[in-house]
């Protein structure tokens, strides 16, 4: 797939499941990255703790440089974009992909882990969009946004993740409609479970996770494949899997989904 080649790509949760993937296709199809995560994510690299495919085939000067941040508050989303302006080079393409979850009931959620949720998955991909957008703007562009079928079906158990990814789904479609007349492209992405170390997040209070069968979750290389498939395509909505193409089509014919459950009075 050419559309990578020479192409700068920042990649945010770098080291994390999709990360790790969305860096050896990257390399693989000749993009050069930079890239970030959080500062003991990017020790554990820097420790060798963390194993990254396709720097040993000699392909480590494609990774241009590691940046930690952490992206739950502006702080973070402002050095991050800082240290990028210090090495003086441009930028082709973001992918928003850093993000958080947890299990559990709204109200067993600590007010203050919710609103992390919606500071890392939502309010950090506005941040840095609104402090790297002269730049891709400058470049025609591509912005990738890692949602998720929550983002599209409201999901109990996990209710401020959904509401993020709802936001950020809301957000990528609203500004797509103001830059693309820069040609900038937006590509936004909704995986269905995949097996990553997200599956294994927090849980609060005794939700009723019912056990998730083998076969409906994808592998994240898969999901990573089929994303970049789609943005170099320039499509704008990407359903990577058999169960979230279901899960789109459901929704988009039968809304009551994502309404849940009927509440008796209302129709
Ligand atoms: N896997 C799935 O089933 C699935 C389905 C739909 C959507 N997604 C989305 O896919 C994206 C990637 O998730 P993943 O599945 O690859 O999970 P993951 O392995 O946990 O990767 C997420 C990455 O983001 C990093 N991150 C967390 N908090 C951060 C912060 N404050 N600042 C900077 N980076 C931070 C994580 O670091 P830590 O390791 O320290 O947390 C991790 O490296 C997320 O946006 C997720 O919501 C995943």
């Amino acid at each position: 797939m050419e559309y990578y080649r020479n192409k700068t790509v920042l990649v945010t949760g770098a080291f994390g499941g999709f990360g790790l993937c969305f860096i050896s296709e990257l390399l693989n199809r000749g993009a050069r990255l930079i890239l970030s995560d959080t500062p003991e994510n990017v020790r554990a690299v820097g420790e060798g703790t963390v194993h990254i495919t396709g720097m040993e085939e000699g392909r480590d000067s494609q990774a241009l440089f590691i940046i930690p941040a952490d992206l739950s508050s502006a702080d973070g989303c402002r050095a991050l974009h800082e240290e990028y302006r210090n090495q003086g080079i441009g930028l082709d393409m973001i992918i928003h992909n850093a993000g958080i979850a947890c299990w559990g009931e709204y109200a067993d959620v600590p007010p203050e882990f919710n609103e992390k949720i919606i500071d890392i998955n939502l309010l950090s991909v506005m941040r840095l969009n609104a402090l790297f957008l002269p730049e891709i703007i400058g470049r025609r562009g591509h912005i990738v946004y890692v949602s998720s079928v929550a983002g599209f079906v409201a999901t109990p158990l996990g209710v401020a993740y959904s509401t993020s990814k709802f936001g950020v789904r809301g957000f990528a479609m609203a500004l797509h409609g103001e830059i693309r007349k820069h040609g900038v492209r937006t590509t936004i992405v909704y995986p269905f479970f995949s097996r990553t170390p997200i599956l294994k997040s927090r849980t609060f209070g005794n939700p009723a996770v019912s056990y998730l069968p083998g076969f409906c979750s994808s592998s994240p290389e898969h999901v990573v494949s089929c994303t970049l498939q789609g943005a170099a395509r320039g499509r704008l909505h990407v359903c990577p899997g058999f169960f979230s193409r279901m899960m789109w089509l459901a929704a988009r014919f039968h809304p009551v989904i994502s309404a849940q459950r009927k509440i008796r009075g209302y129709s």
